[in-house]
């Protein structure tokens, strides 16, 4: 069998954290091609290409600074010539990216190549709800799977313990994901509920606002609680009603479900820039360039995508904390209003 060669399409903060991993498994095994090309969206910093930094210095001085990765992942400024003969993708990007750069990738990728999506977002569509992976499916005729969990990248990075859910239907792929990504610090569970492993990363950031508005707001610990659990049981009837397939109350209690909500409600970006924002003074955007250094925030446009098919279903009186996060974000209302919109949730009527 020819060495199963891979590449990472993507090299932010989670990106980089994951090559890190998988450039130092592909180092232990004899299936996989020794080298990743790692697809870098190509910037300056203090006048040097970001590419060239990582091919010399080895480290992702803007986006995981202080992590070595290992000399095996290779930068590289053009994602065809770096999806060039790859088995596996991996992407990693900020879903309102996507498409784009999945449209340079048609007809370029290798036949009977296998995807992964590590991204956490969704999108709309005419028809409702479009899952990230369901884009670079019918873009790229590829079977895609997806990672989901409690991992914030640096954490991940400095090796701390952590656990993570692949949703993959093909058992066969399950398992090479698994060789490919798992560590004894890096726990890797595989569930075949694959649609419902990708919604929860994606709705899981709106949670997370309305868990910093809180913060911002001055509650306290007993609200936070509050918060996770209706906005898991959000996440629940949304998925319930639009996940294509079958949606197992199991895939919940998974790292990509309650886990990864608690983390982000706790440590996560949009937590962060939410209590920042609820604070008052400034705009999202402002908090996004200011506390982010070129890190994109996720819940706000998760929460924007999500409100545009509820509100095309009729159906937004049921979701009010997803709701009242975008209309905080960008209908101008009051973030103090945050928990009276919870005080009248279908939860407790
Ligand atoms: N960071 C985490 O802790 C973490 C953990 C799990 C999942 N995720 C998910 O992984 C995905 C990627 O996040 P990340 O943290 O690696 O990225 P990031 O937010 O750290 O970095 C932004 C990335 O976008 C790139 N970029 C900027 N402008 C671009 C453009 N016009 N076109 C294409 N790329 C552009 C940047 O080069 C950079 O690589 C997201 O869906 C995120 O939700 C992140």
């Amino acid at each position: 069998m020819p060495p199963i060669k891979v590449c990472i399409v993507g090299s932010g903060n989670w990106g980089s954290a994951i090559a890190k991993i998988i450039g130092k498994n592909i180092q232990k095994s004899n299936r996989f091609d020794p080298v990743i090309k790692m697809w870098v969206f190509e910037e300056l910093i203090n006048g040097r290409k970001l590419t060239e930094i990582i091919n010399q210095e080895h480290e992702n001085v803007k986006y995981l600074p202080g992590h070595k990765l290992p000399p095996n992942v290779v930068a590289v400024p053009d994602p065809v010539e770096a999806a060039s003969g790859a088995d596996i993708l991996i992407f990693v990007i900020p879903h309102q990216f996507i498409p784009k750069i999945c449209d340079q990738l048609v007809g370029k990728v290798k036949s009977g190549t296998i995807g992964i999506s590590l991204i956490k977002g969704v999108d709309e569509s005419p028809e409702g709800l479009k899952l990230i992976s369901d884009i670079i499916r019918e873009k790229l005729k590829i079977e895609v799977s997806v990672l989901m969990g409690a991992n914030i990248a640096n954490e991940v990075a400095e090796e701390k313990f952590c656990e993570t859910t692949i949703g993959c239907k093909n058992p066969n792929s399950g398992k090479i994901f698994k060789e490919l990504m798992q560590t004894p610090n890096f726990r890797v569970s595989v569930v075949d509920d694959c649609d419902t492993v990708e919604i929860c990363g994606a709705l899981k950031n709106i949670v997370a606002v309305g868990a910093g508005f809180c913060d911002g707001l001055g509650f306290g610990d007993n609200t936070k609680a509050a918060v996770i659990r209706l906005g898991l049981m959000e996440m629940i009837a949304f998925s319930k009603l639009f996940c294509k397939g079958s949606v197992a109350i199991n895939t919940f209690l998974e790292s990509c479900g309650i886990a990864d909500l608690i983390t982000t409600c706790y440590g996560g970006r949009n937590r962060k820039v939410a209590e920042a924002f609820a604070r008052g003074g400034k705009t999202l955007e402002e908090l996004e360039k200011e506390l982010l250094n070129g890190q994109k925030l996720q819940g706000p446009l998760t929460s924007a995508e999500v409100y545009k098919i509820l509100k095309q279903k009729n159906i937004v009186n049921k979701f009010p904390l997803f709701v009242s996060v975008y209309q905080i974000c960008y209908e101008g209302k009051s973030v103090k209003d945050f928990i009276t919109c919870l005080q009248n949730h279908p939860e407790h009527v």
